[in-house]
């Protein structure tokens, strides 16, 4: 094949962002595009329009000749520091720059530096690359197939296209149970991918100082602590000591997964500072993040239920084709290749189970973000609300009375799945309850026999699901090995005041607030008096970060234990100076009193004081706690969804009437903020049921590269969600909490696509994947004579 240059090489829709451009508003605070330094330099990159091709060629001559282009990087200039491949979160390697070939479109090729981001742009279109264009792969099946071009040749032996084989459950008691079950249903279901699309794109400014050797990165990341020790994992060699790297987030306008992979810009960028000794920015735009950033789900789900025929569910058997794109970037803790996907047994008590997973290489940017998801429970949770929908239609029994008759019971927890989770309390009969008498469900279901009769199509569907969340116990979860504990750092200065660090890192949760919350409600310090801070390594403790709801769980209870170590010395520090015993004193929030003499009291700022001035003999000065806290056991929320849709017969339009969101995270820290996130989450569900899905041609060209194809859902098409709760505590977390933050975006499409199978099965349809366009049930009515 001749080689050829693309035309397409840097027209891939450059929008800079200009910083005067008075229709650019930013929020409060500092973003990484905020930052400023003196002599600093722009990057910007050259991209694939190929999805597969070799590299014959870059011409980086035009490019360099430009006033004000400084360097061109290509793979070479990399390979000579062995910086040209990186290790991903899954332990695959992933290209920073490629030296041969490129493995999806927009894959970065070249890097252009200059001194001002509007020249590094044009720089961009001025490098040629001449590609002989490969075979690609895209479909996930085809990839697999005996005689597939396998994709990943730079790994010695490789003879195929599957990265892992993963199973989990009894196999041999689960066929048996299929072989003895009354009654079994299958179906093959999509989960497509989607694209975070977080308000900010990525991007970092990374300084390096020749003198001091110190390297810092303002970085838009989830979790700075353990990028950090990546970096220093991955450019040890080239001088980087992990003292000297600090890594600092800042606002980094909402995370959802996206912002935890290491991207091949940030290393440019760090090279280019550290081969310049010059400041460099690199910010991609909004196409560049839509198509070449990390993307979540695509998951190719056949999945079959058995039951006896008076409701009983017996066996749940699932297998998945996980397509994860050209390289295993996927986001999940080491153990666990499929994430926790195998808590697809949900809210249900199932004898028996067994999921297997194969993940698979294609020429697709690489996938598996756990986006507002605990590593994959989007897709578990999709999959058994829709099959214990299907069973319930299939048996002729209402989708609420087979969830009761189905339900893992409160006196049961806690619970040992089939899967092997030990889930830490539940109580998800009530949940229902209070879903379905708050929409009326019995009224509904009258309304809908009457409208049915009338020709309307109306749908209830119910998502009762089970969320996972607060990674991690240590013995099982670890990430690049490094264990997935989260800390909390506390120090009281002499004036009572309060500086906590974390090493989470808030995204827009609020952990400013609820951590404040959870310390002023332990030490009964005003939480005006209480400063929390996140997001730099110099400063906070190590932390493995925020995602996938595992903040609460985490380090808010380090919180509450560093708070209560800080409270033993105070009573210490009381007893000195009430001249009392420790045992005769109690704990009021904000002072300690002896017993029978509430007069007898001093105050947390009294006692703090006295740590600088006036401490017990042999004791340390000081007020100071920190907590590295490992939790025991996952977290368990849980909620019902009850989702009423209209369908328009002439257009297939579904409108959704009412959604009804009960949640249950056991304590609420802060109501308003769980609030926030269960709408924000809801939103976020909406989305990829009737809306968002990033899909390729054959020749591995992205169908919706802007936000013209790809549909995020506005104000316009959102619902008024009406929220409720139910409260069940978790019984090892030391303030009862469980996390909130996905719940929301993970019960909410079963619930959508339930309503919608449920207005249509009447007329012989069972399933409907996601996003359930007009358009796929326009010709679903249509195939089926329904017209208007
Ligand atoms: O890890 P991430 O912050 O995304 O999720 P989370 O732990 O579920 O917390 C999201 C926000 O909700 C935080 O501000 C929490 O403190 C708050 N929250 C709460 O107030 N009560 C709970 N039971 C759970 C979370």
């Amino acid at each position: 094949m001749t080689p050829r240059t693309s035309p397409a090489v840097g027209g891939m829709g450059h929008s800079v962002k200009r910083k005067e451009d008075p229709r650019f508003i930013r929020g409060q605070g500092t973003y990484v595009d905020d930052i400023e330094l003196p002599g600093m330099l722009y990057l910007d990159i050259v991209r694939s329009p190929y999805a597969h091709a070799t590299i014959k060629h870059i011409d980086t001559s035009k490019a360099l000749a430009m006033p004000g282009v400084l360097d061109v990087i290509t793979g070479a200039t990399l390979a000579k520091y062995n910086l040209h491949w990186m290790p991903t979160l899954m332990s695959d390697m992933q290209m920073v720059l490629p030296v041969e070939k490129v493995m999806y479109q927009a894959q970065e090729v070249a890097a252009v530096l200059a001194m001002d981001r509007y020249t590094a742009a044009d720089g961009v279109t001025a490098v040629e690359v001449a590609y002989e264009p490969l075979p690609v792969v895209v479909d996930p099946f085809k990839a697999l197939e005996p005689g597939a071009p396998v994709l990943r040749t730079d790994k010695p032996g490789k003879t195929d296209n599957r990265i892992f084989h993963w199973e989990v459950g009894d196999k041999a008691a689960t066929d048996r149970a299929f072989r003895d079950a009354e009654v079994t249903v299958q179906e093959d279901m999509y989960i497509p991918r989607i694209h975070v699309s977080s308000i900010e794109t990525c991007g970092c400014v990374a300084q390096f100082d020749r003198v001091s050797g110190q390297l810092t990165i303002w970085m838009t990341t989830q979790a700075p602590h353990a990028i950090r020790t990546v970096f220093a994992l991955v450019a040890g060699h080239v001088g980087l000591a992990e003292h000297k790297i600090r890594i600092i987030s800042p606002d980094i306008g909402g995370g959802f997964g996206g912002k935890v992979p290491v991207y091949p810009g940030y290393v440019i960028a760090v090279a280019a500072a550290v081969l310049t000794g010059k400041p460099v920015k690199w910010i991609e735009d909004r196409m560049e993040n839509l198509q070449a950033d990390s993307f979540a789900r695509d998951y190719h789900i056949t999945a079959e239920l058995a039951a006896q025929r008076d409701g009983t569910l017996t066996a749940l058997r699932i297998k998945t084709l996980a397509d994860h794109g050209y390289t295993d970037a996927a986001a999940n803790p080491s153990k666990f290749p499929a994430g926790l996907f195998h808590i697809c047994t949900g809210s249900y008590d199932f004898r028996a189970a067994h999921v297997e997973v194969d993940g698979v290489y294609t020429n697709k940017p690489p996938g598996g973000i756990a986006y507002r998801c605990s590593f994959r429970v989007t897709e578990a949770v999709h999959t058994i609300e829709r099959m214990v929908d299907i069973m319930a239609h299939e048996l002729q029994m209402d989708p609420a009375e087979f969830r009761k008759k189905n339900f893992i019971q409160p006196d049961r927890f806690p619970y040992t799945s089939a899967l092997g989770w030990e889930y830490d309390s539940g109580n998800y009969g009530a949940a229902l309850d209070l879903a379905m008498h708050k929409i009326g469900y019995a009224e509904l279901r009258r309304e809908q026999a009457e409208k049915r009769q009338r020709g309307e199509i109306m749908g209830i569907g119910i998502s009762s699901f089970t969320e996972i969340v607060g990674a991690g116990p240590s013995k099982h979860f670890d990430i690049l090995g490094i264990k997935m504990f989260d800390s909390c750092e506390i120090r009281i200065h002499p004036t009572g005041k309060v500086i906590a660090r974390f090493g989470t890192k808030s995204q827009g949760q609020g952990h400013e607030t609820t951590y404040a919350q959870i310390l002023a409600e332990e030490l009964g310090i005003p939480v005006a008096d209480i400063q929390v801070e996140e997001g730099d390594t110099d400063t906070a403790p190590y932390g493995l970060g925020t995602y996938a709801s595992r903040s609460t769980p985490t380090a808010g209870a380090a919180a509450a234990i560093a708070s209560r170590k800080i409270r033993d010395k105070a009573r210490k520090i009381a007893a000195h100076l009430l001249e009392a015993s420790e045992e005769d004193l109690e704990w009021e929030p904000g002072k300690f009193f002896v017993k029978g003499s509430p007069e007898r009291s001093k105050t947390i700022q009294e006692i703090t004081f006295a740590a600088y001035t006036n401490y017990p003999q042999g004791m340390e000065a000081g007020m100071e706690a920190v907590s590295y806290y490992d939790p025991p056991n996952l977290t368990f929320p849980f909620g019902s969804y009850i989702c009423v849709v209209d369908i328009d017969k002439g257009t297939g339009e579904v409108k959704i009437r009412r959604f009804v969101a009960v949640d249950d995270c056991g304590n609420i820290i802060n109501p308003m903020i769980v609030e926030g996130q269960i709408h924000g989450g809801l939103t976020m569900g909406l989305a990829p049921a009737l809306f968002e899905e990033i899909s390729y041609d054959a020749q591995g060209n992205i169908q919706q590269g802007s936000f013209m194809d790809y549909l995020l859902p506005t104000a316009m098409e959102t619902p008024n969600w009406e929220t409720d709760k139910t409260c069940t505590p978790s019984p090892h977390h030391p303030l009862g909490a469980k996390g909130i933050g996905e719940s929301a975006t993970v019960g909410a499409p079963a619930a959508i696509v339930n309503a919608v199978v449920d207005a249509l099965w009447h007329l012989g349809v069972r399933h409907i994947d996601i996003p359930i366009t007009p358009q796929k049930v326009w010709q679903c009515l249509r195939a089926r004579g329904v017209t208007d």
